[in-house]
């Protein structure tokens, strides 16, 4: 559903390039879930940018369901980030003052969904991560993890074709980690839901159905996983 090839990303600080991603070629499935791997500074994070039409390529074309990215104008740019993607990050960027189902609500009233509707979506999604019977709570009133699967819930309540996470464990300890894990699995495997997630833990391999590692911006392996998770 994305196929991107042989993409460059230079960034330029005064006179000085930084080749971030150098000739990047693959393609992301439908049903995925793929994790973006590779040392501090690899690039996996401008790679995920990019797959998010977050930013800009130097160089290399990135096509989604066919259609070349670098042709759409700023509307259908701005029309498949705000309703076909979903992106997480790692600091959750909860609104403090709204509770668990109006944070997520937010998301939906914001695509012109009515209110009715943006509450019984949301409340779909925050059951989907069992927050159910959180739904009133405030962000601080939450566990890291928590937090977290309200950012999942958010992301997906617009059913997102792909989902975008960045180290979305990367505040957590392991059992809040596991538990953001659990969900992705989850919505990957139930609703086939595609996910590209940035890590740098090596134990989140086990959960991943294909590895991509990066190095100095170019691929060093490209392993698809057949074992079960555990
Ligand atoms: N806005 C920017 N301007 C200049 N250079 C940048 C910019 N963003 C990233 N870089 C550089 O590009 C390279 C890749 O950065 P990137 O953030 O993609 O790495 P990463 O793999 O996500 O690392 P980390 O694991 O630390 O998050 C690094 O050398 C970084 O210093
Ligand atoms: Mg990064």
């Amino acid at each position: 559903m994305i196929t991107i090839s042989d993409l460059h990303k230079i960034y330029r600080l005064g006179v000085v390039e930084v080749p971030a991603l150098r000739g990047i070629t693959f393609s992301v499935h439908r049903g995925d879930f793929l994790g973006l791997m590779g040392p501090s500074g690899s690039g996996k994070s401008t790679l995920l940018h990019l797959l998010g039409l977050l930013d800009f390529p130097t160089r290399g074309t990135i096509r989604i369901n066919g259609i070349d990215v670098s042709q759409m104008d700023d509307d259908e740019r701005t029309d498949y980030r705000l309703r076909k993607m979903g992106y997480i990050f790692q600091d959750y960027a909860l609104v403090a003052e709204l509770t668990v189902l109006e944070n997520v609500m937010l998301t939906a009233l914001a695509q012109g969904k009515s209110e009715q509707e943006s509450r019984s979506s949301s409340r779909d999604v925050l059951d989907i991560v069992g927050l159910t019977n959180r739904l009133d709570h405030l962000p601080k009133e939450l566990s890291g993890g928590e937090q977290q699967r309200v950012a999942i819930a958010r992301s997906m309540v617009n059913r997102p074709l792909i989902l975008f996470a960045d180290e979305p464990c990367a505040n957590l300890d392991t059992t809040n980690s596991r538990a953001v894990l659990d969900q992705f699995h989850t919505i990957n495997q139930e609703l086939g839901q595609t996910i590209v997630m940035v890590s740098h833990e090596e134990w989140h391999k086990e959960y991943f159905h294909r590895i991509i590692s990066l190095k100095d911006g170019q691929i060093e392996s490209d392993v698809v996983q057949t074992h079960d998770r555990p």
